[in-house]
């Protein structure tokens, strides 16, 4: 199985929306790979962030591939809404879907590729039988709701079995994390088998005074760093 490539998507969660603009082009400048956006309702997650509306406008900025991460319950409902708005793929929760086959198909068959995010408590064997159906399995290492929280560690083991449950089901998807990954926790996730990392207060508002493309920069180097020593440890 080919490995997939590291890709660095900031979350713009953390960015200045009083100054959208500036946020999206610095990722884009900098070299990020893609746009991470967070949709949260107030009733899956205890927070409202914003809806289609702000993808659209978002879309007018960068070409940067959006990745729309959908917090919220009944993401079916909207799904098309985010597509014709501008989003390139969409994760929905397994914990929001009541048919969640279903819905997959119905992101696919917009044309973008389709995810599912699993809460910290979540267990794999919610993505069992919809395996060969996705694209993005999106391992949350905060709970969902909020940026700025601490990695929880004990999600390493759980993206280390993710990839090795692809790569038994003989699927190339990417695997993605998303909370608390910083210079500290992105050559972990990497190691334990993820590809795309989201970053939110480690790009926009750390508090080491890196510049947005600084903090890029390093997550890609670290990222990558490990992404080479694990396929030369393979070879050895
Ligand atoms: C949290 C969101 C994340 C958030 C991550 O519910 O899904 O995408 O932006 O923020 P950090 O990187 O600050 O943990
Ligand atoms: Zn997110």
């Amino acid at each position: 199985m080919s490995t997939k490539r590291i890709i660095i998507a900031p979350s713009l969660l953390a960015a200045d929306f009083s100054n959208l603009q500036k946020d999206v082009s610095a990722a884009q400048e900098c070299g990020a790979d893609a746009l991470h956006c967070d949709v949260m309702d107030g009733h899956f997650v205890p927070n409202i962030t914003f809806g289609p509306m702000i993808i659209k406008a978002v879309r007018k900025l960068t070409n940067l591939p959006l990745l729309v991460h959908l917090m919220i319950e009944k993401p079916e409902l909207y799904i098309e809404n985010f597509v014709k708005a501008g989003a390139s793929e969409i994760t929905v929760h397994a914990e929001a879907c009541t048919h969640l086959h279903r819905t997959l198909q119905s992101i696919k068959a917009l044309g973008v590729p389709a995810g599912v995010a699993l809460n910290p408590h979540t267990p794999l064997c919610m993505l069992e039988n919809v395996i060969t159906d996705l694209d993005v399995a999106l391992i949350m290492t905060v709970n969902p709701g909020f940026g700025g929280q601490s990695f929880i560690e004990s999600m390493l083991p759980k993206i280390a079995a993710l990839r090795a449950m692809a790569e038994e089901a003989g699927v190339s998807i990417d695997i993605s994390v998303d909370g608390g990954i910083d210079a500290k926790t992105a050559p972990k996730v990497v190691r334990a088998g993820a590809n795309v990392l989201v970053a939110g207060s480690s790009v926009y508002s750390n508090g080491d005074g890196k510049s947005v493309r600084e903090a890029c920069d390093e997550l890609k180097l670290l990222a990558n760093t490990a992404l080479l020593a694990g396929e030369t440890e393979k070879c050895l």
